[in-house]
């Protein structure tokens, strides 16, 4: 389904626009009108599922351990980071996590570090590590002036 989302947004107008100049006499305009909304629908419910998927599925307890080996030299296994180029994950939402570790695997978004540790985490790794890293609680304190 991911995948067929990621085709159909940019598809979507070449398609019709080419079918109004009459190039394609087998999508109508009818089965056009019926099938995209039908897909958006579809997508916005996987992408909504499935970031609740991610809530649900993670083991927090198993995140931690694979935060201990992976990722603790850099964000803490607190989540706050160790270095000045590592970013804080203490508290951070599952669904900003979750995206942002995937974007690291897939190649969406880049990092001389972050993709290499990424390649190696499947989708299960990822909901852990996602369930550890946004459990733990955040108190902040704004400066005084
Ligand atoms: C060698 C150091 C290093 C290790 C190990 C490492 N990271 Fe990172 N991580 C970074 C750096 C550096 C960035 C910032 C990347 C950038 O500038 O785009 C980052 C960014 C991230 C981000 C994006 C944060 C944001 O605010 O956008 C997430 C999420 C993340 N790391 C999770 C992890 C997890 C989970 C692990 C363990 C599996 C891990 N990292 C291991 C260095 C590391």
């Amino acid at each position: 389904m991911r995948g067929i989302c990621r085709i159909a947004r940019p598809a979507a107008r070449p398609i019709s626009s080419t079918y109004r100049q009459g190039a394609d006499p087998l999508i109508t305009s009818k089965t056009l009108a019926f099938v995209l909304p039908g897909l958006a629908a579809a997508c916005l419910a996987t992408a909504l599922i499935g970031a609740t998927a991610a809530e649900a599925a993670g083991d927090a307890a198993a995140g931690r351990k694979k935060a201990a080996q992976s990722c603790a030299a850099c964000h803490g296994i607190d989540g706050l980071a160790k270095l000045p180029n590592a970013a804080n994950l203490a508290g951070e939402s599952v669904y900003y996590l979750d995206r942002q570790l995937k974007a690291f695997r897939s190649g969406d978004r880049k990092d001389e570090n972050m993709s290499v540790v990424a390649k190696a985490l499947s989708d299960a790794d990822i909901a852990d590590l996602v369930a550890w890293y946004s459990s733990i609680e955040v108190t902040v304190t704004l400066p005084k002036k």
